[in-house]
């Protein structure tokens, strides 16, 4: 069941930008792509880091902590077949942000 919940506007959150936002109380990381967003669950799986802190290079974002790496769109790990990382979904509505955290 959706659960659409407001993150953040459009205009502060350029190209190339990657953040983690709080939706509701989930933690989001939040990535635009060349002016695509995608969003992960923000919580890296190896021991809980920021991802939304991560550096995004393309499409691959980099955990600050021990350098797990993740493709944004699909949540899989970069060497790892079995890790892949929780995606939601993301629309634009106007200029504001919005992430579907679920039931
Ligand atoms: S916590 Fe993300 S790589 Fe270790």
């Amino acid at each position: 069941m959706s659960n659409w919940v407001r993150v953040g506007c459009l205009a502060d959150f350029p190209p190339g930008a990657s953040r983690e936002v709080l939706a509701g109380e989930r933690v989001v990381a939040l990535f635009n792509c060349d002016g695509t967003l995608h969003a992960l669950d923000g919580i890296c799986p190896h021991q809980g880091g920021p991802l939304g802190e991560g550096e995004l290079c393309g499409t691959t974002v980099t955990c600050p902590w021990h350098g797990w790496q993740f493709d944004v769109r699909t949540g899989q790990h970069a060497t790892s077949h079995s890790v892949r990382q929780p995606t939601l979904g993301v629309k634009i509505a106007g200029d504001e942000i919005w992430v579907d955290v679920g039931t």
